[in-house]
């Protein structure tokens, strides 16, 4: 059985204060969801706002990037150690944007996800593919590589700690979502990655999220679909009432 994860990738928007604000206006809608974790990513100097507003929910808190290393000379940066010690049980690592326009390679990511887990975070690992890898039918080869290089490297007990999100870069704020189909295959392909590295029960147990473009009246096709075990929410998830109706459309698979 895996507990499907609603995560909420805020990007840099809103304030401690705005933070705060959408915490408790979400944390009633989603009071009565069960069985689903919840998980809400704000800017790093919002998380001590965040953390204090979830207490007592059933939402979590998580960062968007982590350094690498747990101190240290490095202007600007922020280590695991600093943010288990706030309350941040999450980090999102890999996130296309991150790559794209912060040369996060899957090098990069293989070591941020190693720190994070070894620290008692819950790393989110970000894969996908851009447009035109899309288009040339080289989605399978760009997976096959980030996992290889940014995953594949760590133990079955630091892997069993993480959570993937598939999220094709060409479906990330366009509005183009992949469709149930496309998003499903990319995901079976990384389950069976996963199976030949760490074994079948360890991908039966592994949760795959999909990202790109969720919003309410497209979760649901997404979420029926086995293989997709949750979503990594942008746009919508800055909206209490669109993030909670996505919540809502996750239920629990075996
Ligand atoms: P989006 O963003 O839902 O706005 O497309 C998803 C993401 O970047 O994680």
């Amino acid at each position: 059985m895996r507990t499907p994860v609603i995560a909420g990738n805020w990007k840099m928007y809103k304030s401690a204060h705005e933070a705060s604000a959408l915490i408790n206006e979400l944390a009633s809608l989603v009071e009565e969801s069960r069985h689903r974790e919840i998980v809400v990513c704000p800017p790093f100097v919002a998380l001590p706002a965040a953390v204090s507003a979830v207490r007592g929910t059933n939402i979590e808190v998580g960062a968007q990037d982590v350094f690498w290393l747990k101190d240290g000379a490095f202007t600007g940066e922020v280590s695991a150690p600093m943010l288990t010690a706030i309350g941040c049980r999450w980090v999102i690592i890999g996130h296309s944007e991150r790559r794209e326009y912060f040369g996060e390679t899957d090098e990069i990511v293989f070591k941020k996800t190693i720190t994070a887990v070894d620290s008692g975070l819950k790393p989110i690992v970000c894969v996908g593919e851009r447009l035109e890898d899309h288009e040339a039918g080289r989605t399978e080869a760009i997976l096959a590589k980030q996992f290889a290089q940014g995953i594949a490297g760590m133990t079955p007990r630091q892997f069993e700690r993480i959570v993937i999100a598939y999220e094709p870069v060409w479906a990330i704020g366009t509005g183009r979502t992949a469709t149930p189909e496309t998003a499903s295959s990319a995901h079976q392909f990384l389950r069976q990655q996963i199976a030949d590295r760490f074994g079948a029960e360890l991908a039966e147990e592994c949760r795959i999220l999909y990202g790109g473009s969720v919003k309410p009246d497209n979760i649901s096709g997404l979420l029926a679909q086995d293989d997709i075990d949750g979503a990594l929410v942008g746009g919508a998830s800055l909206d209490a009432a669109s993030f909670a109706a996505i919540v809502a459309a996750a239920e629990p698979r075996g």
